[in-house]
């Protein structure tokens, strides 16, 4: 997708050395456009547990990189076999580090230990550009829901949860897809953007990358989407996934449940956008069998902002004294799923529904 009129891509080999890892610092959003360049599988894992870089299909290809990188130090089985458990380790939720990486060890453990770097990278750039197909494949099978939504007069009203926009991804994103295909196709369509406490993933980088492209879009408070969805201002709702169980449950960003729960109250289609690498062909009760993500209280009693002069700062928001619990992720059961929407198409959000689409694995 494009910023300013230039290209990107979420993440990219340094154009001269052909190696080096550039992904843009998704921390500094969205006051400062910054590229990292990353070197070594440490700077990697740093950049995946800090959030530098976060999403889970981006998740998924920076490691592959990061485990490119750590061959260039070590390509032997031991290295090799120990640095894809500390980039495995950097987050627990989201399965597509889990996918990424046990993709590029079942290509590299095949490999002899002098292939393995060239086929390291080989393997990443296929993960990467493979990405960025699948999700613009999902923008058009999503489109066909919001051309379903058009109705004389009145523009599309899409509400959307955290970030799963190009920069979640390695392009395109998941959710925002669908907006983007239907943007470029000429639809008046509006984007109700939930901030998405504690991190902010909805105001700072959603309604970033929306702007960058010329996307009508409203920051909303997250406790304002049932009051919209009341008041008849949300057509339908889109949002990603860090894993989907092989049972449709749709783990994603907290406060994700709050929405669903809203849309089936008032009737509002609630559906989930996600590359086939986004599920967990192993596991069928989510709340019971997904890990969550406990990340710092911090997050939730501190927030960071530009003061009117310019300088970026955080200060706490909750009194000194009190403490904080910070949950990173919930589920919502495949019952309040209208839908999801994969690369091979949109399906139920049940066994038979992603069996029918993936007979493969049945
Ligand atoms: O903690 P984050 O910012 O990595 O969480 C991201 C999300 O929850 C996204 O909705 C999900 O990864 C889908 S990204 C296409």
């Amino acid at each position: 997708m494009k910023i300013d009129g230039q290209a990107y891509r979420s993440v990219w080999l340094d154009a001269d050395d052909r190696w080096s890892v550039h992904v843009i610092d998704q921390t500094k959003l969205p006051w400062a456009l910054e590229i990292l360049r990353l070197t070594t599988r440490d700077e990697a894992a740093h950049a995946i547990s800090s959030m530098q870089i976060r999403g889970a299909p981006l998740i998924g290809a920076v490691a592959a990189y990061g485990l490119c990188l750590a061959l260039r130090a070590d390509a032997s089985t031991d290295a090799m076999e120990r640095d894809a458990a500390l980039l495995n380790a950097t987050r627990p939720t989201a399965i597509n580090l889990r996918w990424a990486v046990e993709r590029m060890l079942t290509r590299l453990r095949n490999t002899p230990q002098a292939d393995r770097v060239a086929v390291a990278y080989d393997e990443a750039g296929l993960i990467a550009d493979e990405d960025a197909a699948q999700n613009e494949t999902i923008g058009r099978h999503g489109l066909k829901l919001i051309e379903a939504a058009i109705r004389p007069g009145r523009r599309v009203n899409v509400l959307t949860h955290c970030n799963a926009g190009w920069l979640a991804t390695v392009d395109w994103g998941t959710a925002l897809s669908p907006i983007y295909t239907a943007f470029n196709a000429g639809i008046d369509i509006h984007v109700w953007v939930d901030e998405t406490r504690p991190r902010n993933q909805g105001a700072a980088l959603t309604a970033w990358e929306l702007g960058k492209h010329g996307v009508p879009h409203t920051v909303v408070a997250d406790n304002a989407g049932g009051h919209l969805m009341q008041h008849a201002q949300v057509d339908l709702i889109i949002v990603g996934a860090d894993r989907v169980t092989r049972t449709g449950d749709v783990c994603n960003k907290i406060g994700t449940y709050l929405k669903a729960l809203a849309a089936r109250d008032n009737n509002v289609p609630f559906w989930v956008a996600l590359p086939s690498s986004t599920i967990d062909w192993t596991v069928s009760d989510g709340v019971a069998e997904i890990p969550i993500e406990e990340r710092s209280g911090a997050e939730v009693t501190d927030m960071t902002g530009r003061l009117a002069d310019g300088t970026i700062a955080t200060m706490r928001v909750v009194s000194a004294d009190s403490p904080a619990a910070n949950p990173a992720f919930d589920v919502t059961p495949a019952r309040l799923v209208t839908g999801l929407i994969t690369e091979r198409g949109r399906c139920d959000a049940t066994a038979d529904g992603l069996l029918g689409l993936f007979p493969e694995r049945r």
